[in-house]
């Protein structure tokens, strides 16, 4: 008794990245391409915890969303959960601009995957991958803050390493991996108690 898992994202390379993510591991994705009305708050948790659950109840589908912050440690977090804003209004040459001058680059991407159901259940999964942000934007690969951000023991931003090495150690891949460990047991259980 399986049923379909649907992904609530606008953002095309998102779904792509969680697709190739779970397809590994034994489950399809399904996209739901929609436009999720997110909640102000200064927490990924809540955000994607009351959209998950709120498209759900709506479509009546078993639904997974996502929701990432870039939280540079010299800004206190900063652009965190607003970092979509940040992107949209500002932009890569704004946030270099903040940290001019700056030395201790160091930043981590967060992200939060919430699972739910029409019934009202839900439940999250995180990840996160440390390290700095560049001097200058580099790399043609990826989307959103790739180009400034150089993971951990690499010094190629995520925009030059491109999507295969990206899809092995990011942020996504860690919390849709935490995601896909609880949902197999899960659905395993499921079977037994039939
Ligand atoms: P949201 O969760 O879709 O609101 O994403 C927040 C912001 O972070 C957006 O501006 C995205 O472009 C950016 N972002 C999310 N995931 C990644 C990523 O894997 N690499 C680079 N930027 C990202």
């Amino acid at each position: 008794m399986s049923m379909d898992v649907y992904f609530a994202t606008s953002n095309r390379n998102k779904f792509l990245e969680a697709y190739e993510i779970l397809s590994k591991l034994g489950i399809i994705l399904k996209w739901l391409r929609i436009t999720k009305v997110e909640i102000q708050s200064d927490l990924l948790d809540e955000i994607a915890k009351k959209s998950a659950l709120e498209i759900a109840k709506r479509t009546g589908k078993h639904i997974v969303v996502e929701d990432d912050g870039l939280f540079i440690e010299a800004l206190n977090g900063f652009p965190g959960p607003y970092s979509s804003f940040v992107y949209r209004t500002i932009g890569l040459k704004g946030v270099l601009k903040l940290l001019e001058g700056v030395e201790d680059r160091v930043a981590y991407f967060k992200s939060v995957v919430a699972y739910a159901e029409p019934n009202g259940f839900v439940k999250t999964f995180e990840g996160r991958i440390d390290g700095t942000i560049s001097l200058e934007p580099r790399g043609e690969e990826g989307f959103g803050y790739d180009p400034i951000f150089i993971p951990e023991s690499y010094n190629k931003t995520f925009a030059e390493l491109g999507l295969k090495i990206k899809n092995t150690i990011s942020h996504r891949r860690r919390a849709f991996e935490n995601f896909a460990k609880w949902y197999i047991e899960s659905r395993r259980t499921i079977q037994k108690s039939f």
